[in-house]
């Protein structure tokens, strides 16, 4: 799917309900887009700040197990803080898919890849992986490598396919509350800024 060497986060969404062609409306992201409005936010909340984008950031959203979107930081352009046009990415994307190619807009591509390969090429490239879970060790107090992946579900639980790819791997706890996926990456952001110096 093409590297980003740049990259020392990534996050990984485990979308289950969201299309895999790209025939939805933009219009209802939330509806009959199957909760997409919460994929997109994920991807403006991993990549946005205040004056710009984050480079160092990749995100992988797995669709049903078998499309990969993915958005690599140091070549992304087009992306809003809005979930309209980041959903208009990610039809672009499916639309790409359609037509045979694996790139779309600027740092935009795509696979028909399930979790299992995102989590082989990451563990490839020398990530450390963790699955975000409220039960797992609290990030706070964790030992955390500078290049890492996140795994995080989307509105819906792991399933059990999906648990049993997990379980090799540390869960980290971001406190114990549950809460929105999009509202735990920049919760991992903030923890990694305040460790590791901004490039
Ligand atoms: C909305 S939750 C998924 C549904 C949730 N399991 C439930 O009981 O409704 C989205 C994802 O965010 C992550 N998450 C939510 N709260 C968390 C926390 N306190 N610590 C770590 N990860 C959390 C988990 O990866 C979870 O799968």
């Amino acid at each position: 799917m093409g590297m980003g060497e740049e990259t020392r986060r990534a996050f990984v969404i485990v979308g289950h309900t969201q299309p895999t062609t790209p025939d939805f409306t933009l219009n209802d992201l939330p509806g009959s887009a199957g909760r997409l409005d919460v994929l997109a936010r994920c991807v403006t909340a991993a990549f946005c700040l205040s004056h710009g984008l984050r480079k160092d950031v990749e995100v992988f959203l797995v669709l049903r197990d078998e499309v990969v979107v993915r958005f690599v930081g140091a070549r992304l352009k087009r992306l809003n803080p809005d979930e309209r046009s980041t959903g208009a990415l990610i039809k672009h994307a499916l639309q790409a898919l359609q037509e045979g190619r694996a790139q779309s807009t600027p740092g935009v591509a795509v696979a028909r890849w399930g979790l299992g390969e995102v989590l082989q090429e990451l563990r490839s490239r020398g990530f450390s992986l963790y699955v975000l879970d409220e039960g797992g060790e609290d990030i706070r107090e964790a030992d955390l490598a500078a290049r890492n992946a996140f795994v995080l579900s989307d509105h819906r639980n792991f399933t059990p396919e999906e648990e049993t790819l997990l379980q090799e791997y540390p869960k980290l706890s971001l406190g114990p509350r549950v809460l929105h996926a999009d509202h735990c990456i920049p919760i991992v952001h903030n923890e990694l800024d305040r460790r590791f110096s901004p490039e």
